[in-house]
């Protein structure tokens, strides 16, 4: 695994046989001003560009400290090795979001490889006021052929269709397949959502808490042509979906903390049949 503190960054994780998991553009410079793409970026204190904020807010464009002395871990929790990173209020930042905030993220790694991420939001405010936020894991899968895979958990849901102006639709049928370029919010999912890559015979399986939402993108060929920071037909290698919380924003008051979690496990796709 390997974590960037600009962005407070996953760039990689890998199985036991040391095959990459996540998306990573080749056209990265890995700097600001451009968030690195792929991976899975931070999306706080904003969730896409509907409010004031730069698109996705500035978590992903900043960089975050590590907790030389971090909390230990519940005891029923059991991890190989994790990083705890902060990011906190700047006085740059709090021109455009004027709360003070103490953003924290654990990277872990579980005893079968799964990957981890847990975070908390405090609000440090000191002026009594509370702050409102939205939030994402926005994770790209390295997917072998984007044609081939499967997306179950998602079927029959609503969403929010980003194309069509944030539109709300239902999921018809089966699990969702792609064939074009998608840009949806699926809203209040189950907790445990599968993206099956049958090429390569592997499954993702995410596990979220306190992420009511899913955001699911893939640029497809237009787009990406479009995007200076991604290869031409990077689209077909990668898919992002996106535990969030999107729909309902989160309001904290002085004191008050959230946390948000996700876990994701990849496993050969026949163990993942009738789970
Ligand atoms: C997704 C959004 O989460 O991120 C899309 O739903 C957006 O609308 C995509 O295009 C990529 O965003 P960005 O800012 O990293 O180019």
């Amino acid at each position: 695994m390997q974590v960037y503190l600009f962005g407070g960054h996953v760039t990689s994780w890998k199985n036991e046989l040391g095959e990459e998991l996540l998306f990573l553009s080749s056209k990265n410079t890995f700097k600001p001003p451009k968030a690195i793409r792929g991976g899975i970026p931070i999306c706080f204190p904003q969730f896409g560009n509907t409010g004031s904020l730069e698109q996705h807010g500035f978590a992903r464009n900043r960089f975050w400290s590590v907790d030389p002395d971090p909390p230990p871990f519940p005891s029923n929790t059991s991890s190989r090795a994790f990083v705890d990173l902060i990011l906190g209020h700047s006085e740059e930042d709090a021109k455009i979001w004027p709360h003070r905030y103490e953003c924290r993220l654990r990277v872990a790694l579980g005893p079968g490889g799964d990957l981890m991420l847990t975070s908390r939001i405090r609000n440090t405010n000191t002026d009594g006021k509370s702050f409102t936020f939205t939030f994402a894991y926005h994770t790209y899968f390295f997917v072998t052929d984007i044609s081939e895979v499967r997306v179950e958990g998602l079927e029959t849901l609503d969403y929010l269709d980003n194309l069509k102006n944030r539109e709300r639709f239902t999921e018809q049928g089966d699990a969702i397949t792609f064939e074009s370029e998608v840009d949806k919010v699926y809203l209040s999912t189950p907790t445990k959502i599968a993206i099956l890559d049958h090429e390569r015979k592997r499954t993702f399986v995410l596990r979220k808490d306190g992420l009511p939402d899913a955001v699911v993108w893939n640029p497809w060929d237009k787009k990406a042509k479009a995007m200076s920071d991604f290869g031409d037909d990077e689209y077909k290698y990668m898919l992002c979906v996106e535990a969030a919380c999107v729909e309902k924003p989160i309001t904290l008051k002085p004191g008050e903390e959230w946390r948000g979690r996700l876990e994701i496990s990849a496993v050969p796709s026949s163990y993942c049949s009738g789970q």
